[in-house]
């Protein structure tokens, strides 16, 4: 149900998606942290052009980086990348060794693993946790969030079943809730057992 939603209503077009390059899809990644999509779709392609290659990244200047990142904010992510770049030659695939490397939390690990080298993982940004927080009815800690995640996985299909959950936080589960456009709605805890969820002071969720 979810991957057929996903198949008709995911955002397929973001330019992210329709690479497998992974130095592209961590430059999305590392844009994404903290900045709007609809931002990021703006500079994602100029920066790629100015430094395609993470060797291209490790050759520049820090005035040219930070200019190409002007309008994004945070700047010291781009300068993170730039440590990156002078550290690696291409980026591991191993959860842990991408965690050592500077800027790279737990969620952005999870993401290049499972986005740029289709590792069954689970990822989960605010998005992902909002609908986990519902679907399964979880009051508890980030932990319980990752462990839920994990078992929730599809490993047949684990980067769809990954970018289905974050466009169904993004687009259905929201703030105010679509329910009625959710596929995920039969067995969600939150739609059919509310007075156990809801009553929890976890609205905002
Ligand atoms: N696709 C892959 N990663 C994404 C993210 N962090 N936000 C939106 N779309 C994405």
């Amino acid at each position: 149900m979810l991957l057929r939603w996903f198949k008709q209503h995911g955002r397929h077009d973001l330019p992210w998606r329709q690479t497998d390059n992974p130095y592209h899809i961590y430059v999305s990644e590392i844009m994404l942290q903290q900045t709007q999509v609809e931002r990021v779709l703006q500079k994602y392609e100029p920066f790629l052009q100015k430094f395609p290659t993470l060797q291209s990244l490790r050759m520049a200047s820090d005035e040219e980086l930070l200019a190409q990142w002007s309008g994004l904010g945070y700047y010291r992510r781009a300068l993170a990348m730039k440590k990156v770049a002078e550290l690696v030659d291409t980026l591991p695939k191993n959860i842990q060794e991408l965690q050592k490397l500077p800027g790279i939390g737990k969620y952005t690990a999870h993401a290049i693993a499972s986005f740029a080298f289709n590792q069954s993982v689970p990822v989960v940004d605010v998005n992902i946790e909002r609908v986990l927080r519902r679907f399964f009815a979880l009051t508890g800690s980030q932990k319980e969030i990752w462990q839920k995640a994990s078992e929730f996985l599809d490993k047949t299909s684990p980067k769809e079943h990954n970018l289905a959950l974050m466009d169904l936080g993004s687009l259905v589960c929201v703030q105010n809730p679509k329910c009625e456009n959710c596929p995920l709605q039969k067995s969600c805890k939150g739609q059919n057992e509310p007075q156990t969820y809801w009553s929890k002071g976890k609205r905002e969720h």
